[in-house]
């Protein structure tokens, strides 16, 4: 298994064997250029002691939001262009450009989310009811994604399990899934067949109530861009990216193990589970190491460190999965 690969084939880099083909034809239908797709490498600092620097301004409306110092990650943060513009968001096309290039006439506004199965107080809720009296907070996490590059991103949001709370789930709620808005009229990527559309993911509820568990509505200060999952979406920092559903419309509690997207595209390469482990990989992505996206200066092969277990969320995470086998259950 390979530990290193060049990130300038970012197409190849980033893409699933098993829908690589389909992708390729995605590219060559759009007409885009895969290389357009290297531009975003800046060398980073990772690991070093440098407390995170303040949020440069950025466009989007400000949010009214209060820093949580006991969530800040060190090292410098991933620059907001990068933030913004090097983006999984499939919905939107498959380069890393597409849903910053194609998601201008998405719609976060109005949005409600369905609420439902073991759970007391079910419902349609507006955003604004939805979050009502929860206040936002500025958390500095690491993100890392299961394609072995990573960012440090200053999400606004809120603790998950403050608003699942809200809905009461019953004693058989061992699960919550999340699904992602399906609007084939404002993403163009729904056309084509990546992924039994729409977007599922899940949680084990304790997992789900985790304090670390977060729910963006924004980023450096601002509203979510679209590209980014605007209006709501999911952080779950010691898993790989993948776990973090955007533009969520449907939160539903249940008994078992909720059907997940990748996780049904390609079990043995996407676990349920998807904690960020660098000793379990698979072809084509070893995850021993990861490309850090942060800092400034330009590196053609990005700044690459260690990957750690839980993405460094040990001491918070990993008496969730004490017993477990994180080799076969990954
Ligand atoms: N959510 C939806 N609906 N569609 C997606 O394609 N991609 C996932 C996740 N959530 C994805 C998604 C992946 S693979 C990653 S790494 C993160 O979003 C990327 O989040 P970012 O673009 O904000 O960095």
């Amino acid at each position: 298994m390979p530990t290193r690969r060049p990130p300038d084939l970012p197409e190849r880099d980033v893409t699933p064997e098993a829908i690589y083909q389909d992708r390729r034809r995605l590219v060559r239908l759009l007409a885009l250029s895969p290389l357009a797709l290297a531009a975003c490498s800046p060398k980073g600092e990772a690991g070093s002691p440098t407390p995170a620097p303040p949020p440069p301004p950025a466009p989007g409306t400000a949010l009214s939001y209060t820093p949580n110092p006991a969530f800040r990650t060190r090292g410098p943060l991933t620059s907001w262009q990068d933030v913004t513009h090097y983006n999984n968001y499939y919905e939107f096309g498959t380069s890393k450009s597409d849903p910053a290039r194609y998601s201008g006439a998405f719609k976060p506004r109005p949005w409600s989310v369905t609420v439902g199965g073991e759970c007391e107080a079910p419902g349609i809720f507006a955003l604004e009811d939805l979050i009502k009296g929860i206040p936002l907070e500025q958390r500095i996490y690491r993100h890392r994604c299961v394609e072995a590059w990573s960012m440090v991103i200053p999400w606004v949001g809120f603790p998950l399990g403050t608003l699942l709370k809200r809905f009461k789930p019953t004693s058989r709620a061992k699960y919550v899934a999340f699904t992602t808005v399906d609007r084939p009229g404002q993403m163009p990527g729904l056309s084509y067949p990546v992924l039994d559309w729409p977007y599922r993911e899940g949680l084990r509820i304790d997992e789900a109530m985790h304090p670390l568990t977060l729910l963006a509505v924004g980023v450096y200060g601002r509203v979510l861009p679209n590209q980014n999952g605007a209006p709501l979406r999911l952080v779950v920092p010691w898993k790989y990216g993948f776990k973090s559903t955007k533009a969520i419309v449907q939160i539903a509690f249940s008994e078992t193990r909720p059907v997940t997207s990748w996780n049904q595209a390609a079990p043995d390469r996407y676990g349920f589970y998807a904690n960020v482990n660098p000793d379990v990989g698979t072809v084509p992505w070893s995850q021993h190491t990861e490309r850090r996206i942060a800092g400034s200066g330009f590196s053609l092969f990005g700044n690459r460190i260690a990957t750690r277990l839980f993405n460094g969320y040990a001491d918070q995470v990993a008496s969730l999965y004490a017993g477990m086998d994180l080799r076969r259950d990954y």
